[in-house]
């Protein structure tokens, strides 16, 4: 598939792993003594890090779930979170092989590769068979996604009736020319944003029943104004962060990023619902 091509170019790094270990070391910390508070930074992908993932996952009754899927689980940073905080067990999938490989490093590094399987593969396309997880979320995939039917026929069919599915993605919210490049897509060619309400039919066609929808743009900002605050006071970003990931585009992306929010054109929303 091209599309799948270019996103995982578009996510790989070439080096990674090493690269925070090294940013790890500038911290004092080794493969040793590294804990999952520490990987943080860097392995929590997605708007607001890791207080987005506490918010979010508050919503969807994790405790109750004994196997969850974690659909496009990059560096399993959040996959981890929940296996440490919930003792379940976690799968995880993503397309970007080299994250995959990482993240398998980094349980084997914090003690937690009994409870976490990270698999490359496709999120349109799940090597599960049906009714396999009580519980999936996924957080900030589908921006590059076109098909959100299949994505979501797909989910549905590994879930066990009943089951929650939570969304937490970045969503159109007005129309309107977005600044590239942001953190998901160097250009349009890879972003595929559609509005809530897209979402919303899109799961009720696949069989979901949707039962909340959060905007998230107040918390964004306010997360990118304390981050910028910090960043500034200190004279520049900490060893490990989303910088690790996103290299020297860094800065770009995130300034656009945030200027497609404060304009309006687009939002991290969370959407909440259940397999029937
Ligand atoms: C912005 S990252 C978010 C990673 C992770 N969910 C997090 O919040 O830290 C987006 C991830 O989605 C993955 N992805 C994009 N399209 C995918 C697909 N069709 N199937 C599986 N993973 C996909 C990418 O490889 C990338 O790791």
């Amino acid at each position: 598939m091209p599309n799948d091509k270019a996103v995982s170019d578009h996510y790989s790094h070439g080096n990674l792993l090493n690269a925070i270990e090294e940013a790890l070391g500038e911290l004092g910390k080794t493969i040793d003594s590294v804990n999952i508070e520490d990987l943080a930074p860097v392995d929590e992908f997605h708007i607001g890090g890791r207080q987005a993932t506490k918010n979010f996952l508050g919503q969807l009754d994790i405790s109750q779930q004994e196997h969850i899927l974690d659909v496009g689980c990059g560096l399993g940073g959040t996959a981890r979170y929940v296996a440490n905080k919930y003792n379940n067990k976690v799968t995880g999938i993503d397309l970007t092989e080299e994250y995959i490989e990482t993240g398998n490093a980094l349980c084997a590094w914090v003690g937690l590769d009994k409870n976490i399987r990270l698999l490359q593969g496709s999120a349109l396309s799940l090597p599960f068979k049906g009714e396999t997880f009580d519980g999936a979320y996924m957080m900030h995939v589908a921006m590059n996604i076109e098909d959100k039917l299949q994505l979501f026929n797909e989910i549905y069919r590994v879930l066990r009736p009943g089951a929650v599915f939570g969304v937490y993605d970045v969503m159109q919210v007005n129309d309107g020319e977005l600044s590239y490049p942001v953190p998901w897509a160097t250009d349009k060619s890879t972003s595929h944003l559609v509005f809530p309400m897209d979402y919303r039919s899109k799961l009720s066609s696949a069989g979901f029943e949707v039962s909340k929808e959060n905007n998230c743009r107040e918390f964004a900002l306010e997360f990118f104004k304390v981050l910028r605050k910090k960043t500034e006071a200190s004279g520049g970003p900490p060893p490990l962060g989303l910088h690790t990931l996103m290299q020297a585009s860094t800065a770009d992306k995130i300034k656009n990023m945030i200027f497609n929010i404060t304009e309006g054109f687009i939002a991290p929303i969370e959407i909440i619902a259940r397999k029937k």
